[in-house]
């Protein structure tokens, strides 16, 4: 087989079979096929698509090219969740202890933040203790002690889309549903899970940004669990604005426990309830998703799954105490407020702005290896719907530096105020199963 007939035949429009897409991964992966020729292959991908049967072909070439991790060892079905990556995404953080309380063993390998989304990773180890790092063995016996252990990707976990992942950011191919879809994908198959729960954004702080390409990366994601035996759901739901009201690590923290308390804004609760019931449904508690919902909602009206996730922090070395007392959590030095310029109603929050706007402040990453501040970031006083009026408080900054002048006026950009009451926000637009 030779590599340049490959492209050609994508190029064509013509679909490859198992054993052409395995000869360019693992050709790809052991550094025999150069990223010249990747890059082109990668570009007649964007450019012909792919058919159902050859993304799967791609996605579990890309999972079998580095470690698979067995989780046989653990009890029952084994359910994941993954989001596309949002503004304020903390939802990882609450449905992960719910699930558990459920009984749900919840094994899951969480990633770190770049650019303007956060990371599941980055927010709990603002938690003091808090060790991301487990053996195999620890994190085995702590999801069989506490239905539940989150800890940070095996370096060897899908190397392929590690790889072709890099080059897809310097070549314009990263916005392709079959790459897109086979990469999550991919890493989701290796983490050896049963069953997952895919929580696609749709909007402005999404990769997504229209209804049909969400549907679509959904349908295209649904399809290759199915051909994998992998029980996949996912639900489409709305990042025209962050989520919840925090977005930073430590006020993240903060912001799911008053969730788990059922303390938290009714729209981030809304999508954790959504989520966390498709997660027992699958996790095999619940026959039909109205009972899941039900019992789900219960659980978090009354604070109960809050114990489990004290225990949960406490068997990765964690302090609890921070579930009682969230200010023993990492903050700021300094408060600012970003006061409206205008009277009028919040129509938009740039979500992808406002993710910028916390990295700036330190909460997040521009490059790979950067540090992070965890107690930086920044908390809503308004949301899309409210009204503004000349000198209320829009948002708090919290810093660690007191000039902050830049980052006020990447925030009031990204507000837009208006004189006309906008709809209200769609959260859940849809459930692909
Ligand atoms: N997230 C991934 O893991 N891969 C993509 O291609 C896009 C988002």
């Amino acid at each position: 087989m030779r590599m340049v007939d490959l492209i050609q035949k994508k190029k064509s429009g013509s679909s490859l079979n198992k054993e052409e897409i395995e000869f360019i991964v693992n050709g790809y992966t052991a550094g025999d096929i150069p990223d010249y020729q990747m890059s082109a292959f990668l570009m007649a991908i964007h450019w012909k698509g792919m058919t159902d049967e050859e993304t799967s072909y791609l996605t579990l070439s890309m999972a079998h090219s580095g470690d698979v991790i067995d989780l046989s060892a653990i009890e029952g079905i084994k359910v994941d969740k993954h989001s596309t990556g949002g503004v304020g995404d903390k939802i990882s953080l609450i449905v992960a202890p719910i699930a558990a309380y459920f009984g749900v063993p919840i094994a899951k390998m969480s990633g770190r933040g770049l650019g303007h989304t956060g990371g599941t990773i980055d927010k709990l180890e603002s938690i003091p203790g808090f060790r991301v790092e487990l053996s195999k063995e620890e994190f085995i016996s702590a999801v069989n002690l506490h239905k539940i252990a989150i800890v940070g990707q095996s370096g060897n976990l899908a190397p392929a889309d590690k790889k072709m992942y890099a080059l897809r950011d310097v070549t314009a191919t990263v916005d392709s549903i079959p790459l897109i879809a086979s990469s999550i994908m991919s890493k989701k198959i290796a983490s050896g899970a049963d069953a997952i729960v895919l929580d696609v954004k749709i909007g402005s702080g999404a990769f997504m940004k229209s209804q049909e390409d969400a549907r679509a990366l959904a349908a295209t994601m649904v399809n290759i669990g199915k051909n994998v035996q992998l029980n996949t759901i996912a639900l489409i739901t709305g990042m025209e604005q962050p989520l919840g009201r925090e977005i930073g690590n430590a006020g993240e923290i903060r912001e799911s426990i008053d969730v788990l308390r059922g303390q938290g804004d009714a729209d981030l609760t809304e999508v954790a309830i959504s989520v966390a019931a498709y997660m027992v449904m699958l996790g095999g508690k619940f026959t039909h998703i109205e009972e899941a919902r039900a019992a789900v909602e219960k659980v978090v009206r009354s604070g109960d799954a809050i114990e489990t996730f004290k225990s949960f922090i406490a068997s990765q070395g964690g302090d609890p105490m921070v579930v009682d007392h969230p200010e023993l959590l990492p903050s700021a030095a300094f408060h600012i407020d970003v006061v409206s310029q205008v009277e009028g109603y919040l129509t938009e929050i740039d979500a992808e702005q406002m993710g910028i706007a916390a990295m700036l402040l330190g909460a997040g990453r521009a490059r790979k290896e950067d540090p992070i501040d965890y107690g930086v970031g920044i908390t809503l006083n308004k949301k899309i719907g409210d009204t503004a009026a000349i000198g209320e408080s829009l948002c708090t900054l919290h810093a660690n530096r007191e000039d902050v002048q830049s980052v006020i006026e990447l925030v009031l950009q990204a507000f837009r105020i208006t004189d006309h009451k906008p709809e209200a926000v769609r959260l859940i637009y849809e459930v692909i199963i």
